[in-house]
């Protein structure tokens, strides 16, 4: 077995290596603590395995990513989006018939029970739907009260089901809240990513002709959003779930973390940083400049990842996926000039060069969708229905254990030493 050494003035320990399935090595640090009193310390994690994973391999340095051992790319060309949830869920690519039997189930999970719907009511008409998606998915565990034996396959696959169809209709809803216009509902000989779009952009009196190539663009994204290891909101949902957490609680903590900014809020956040330099108010040049001096605190919104140091597979092809849709829409977007620029400039300055920053999946995806009409607050939650299906293959990996383990890091504390507590009227603020 390979080791390495560890050596501190007294003594020198000796460390198990584990080895991944492309040779990526890790450090089995589990026993450190106990044999020698030390921890590690790795703010961001940028150097900690919290698992062995089956699910999805990337090699940031080179650009791959795979699902089940499959390259990103050929999925994206050949598979669709329920394929690859089934997929990532279970291990391995379905056949016609089971391919068929989980549509039937997302088909027959597409409504909402109608007391669920009334939440919507409780939510003020401009509330960001990742807040509504958030809470919604989390009280479906009220409705739907499965999952009481975490690794019987049949509960899952109903869970996954129940997810999956009902958190379109959950986003759709979200929207039509926002808008005040009716709710319409799901039709069974859609597809996923058609039924996602005419429940957003039909009426009662006009029915939204999706255009076949939007269609399977829209799938496309999906596929591509649709896992990517341990991220900041996969983890969050495995946190949550190595406390025993059901599905839906573990997914509402996901999408919670997806939220962000620096996650998946990045793909409103280029929008915006995109229409800025439209209006005039933010040059390309000024932009540039900023994202550099760190005392402005702002960043290139899209650019950077913390794994993909070279290019991120999934920018490429929706780069290519953009001139597509734009081709088929007759669209002109000023927008899509100015990323092109801004991406040119990046790429040829030092700074983002000799930091390895590249434009990243979202740097792309928020121009597809405001091409096809998708309101920016609604990206990332296109983002979490294409997320989903990778973490619930995290959440079931992560908890088909009989002995599940909390995750509970540890700390370096800095604060004061002990003191004794002051009396109220004898403290003085000075
Ligand atoms: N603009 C300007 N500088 C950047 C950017 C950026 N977008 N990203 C990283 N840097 C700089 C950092 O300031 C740092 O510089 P330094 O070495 O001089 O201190 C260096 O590049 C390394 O950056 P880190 O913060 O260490 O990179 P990390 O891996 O922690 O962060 C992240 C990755 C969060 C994605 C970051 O690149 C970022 O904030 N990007 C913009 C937001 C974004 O697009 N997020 C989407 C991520 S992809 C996704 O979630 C699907």
């Amino acid at each position: 077995m390979e080791t390495i050494s560890l050596k501190d003035d007294q003594k020198e320990f000796s460390l198990p290596v584990v080895t991944g399935t492309e040779n990526e090595k890790g450090i089995d640090i589990s026993t450190l603590r106990s044999e020698t009193g030390y921890i590690t310390l790795d703010p961001g994690y940028g150097n900690t395995g919290s698992c062995q994973s089956s699910i999805t391999y990337i090699d940031g340095e080179k650009g791959i990513l795979r699902y089940r051992g499959i390259p990103i790319e050929e999925l994206a060309l050949n598979s669709n989006f329920i394929e690859v949830a089934d997929l990532l869920i279970w291990g391995s690519l379905a056949t016609r018939e089971m391919g068929e039997r989980f549509t039937n189930m997302l088909t027959d999970n597409a409504l909402l029970h109608e007391s669920l719907k009334h939440h919507f009511e409780g939510f003020p008409f401009d509330a960001h739907p990742m807040a509504m998606l958030s809470a919604m998915v989390n009280a479906l565990s009220c409705y739907h009260p499965v999952l009481t034996k975490p690794h019987n396959p049949k509960e899952i696959e109903k869970a996954a089901a129940i997810l999956i169809s009902k958190i379109r209709t959950i986003a759709a809803f979200s929207y039509k809240m926002s808008r005040g216009e009716p709710f319409i509902y799901p039709k069974a000989r859609y597809s996923y990513a058609e039924n996602l779009l005419h429940m957003m952009f039909s009426l009662p009196h006009e029915h939204y002709e999706v255009h076949p190539e939007i269609k399977r663009a829209i799938d496309i994204i999906l596929i591509l959003h649709a896992d990517h290891e341990q991220n900041c909101s996969t983890s969050t949902v495995r946190m949550v779930a190595s406390s025993g957490a059901n599905l839906f609680a573990s997914i509402s903590a996901g999408i919670a973390a997806l939220w962000g900014p620096l996650h998946g809020g990045a793909n409103q956040a280029v929008i915006e940083m995109l229409e800025k330099i439209h209006s005039g108010n933010l040059g390309v040049k000024k932009c540039i400049e900023m994202a550099k001096d760190k005392e402005s605190g702002f960043r290139l919104m899209g650019f950077g990842h913390r794994v993909y140091k070279n290019f991120d597979p999934r920018a490429q092809i929706l780069k290519e996926l953009s001139a597509k849709v734009f081709d088929v829409l007759k669209h002109k977007d000023p927008l899509l000039d100015i990323a092109r620029e801004l991406e040119d400039v990046a790429l040829r300055d030092p700074y983002f060069v000799e930091r390895k920053l590249y434009p990243n999946i979202d740097f792309y995806s928020g121009i597809i969708f405001r091409a096809v009409g998708v309101p920016t607050n609604m990206y990332p939650v296109f983002f979490a229905i294409g997320r989903l299906p990778g973490w619930i293959a995290h959440w079931r990996e992560a908890t088909a254990t009989n002995r599940l383990q909390i995750a509970r890091p540890r700390q370096i504390y800095t604060g004061p030493a002990k003191q004794s507590y002051i009396p109220v009227d004898q403290r003085s603020h000075t």
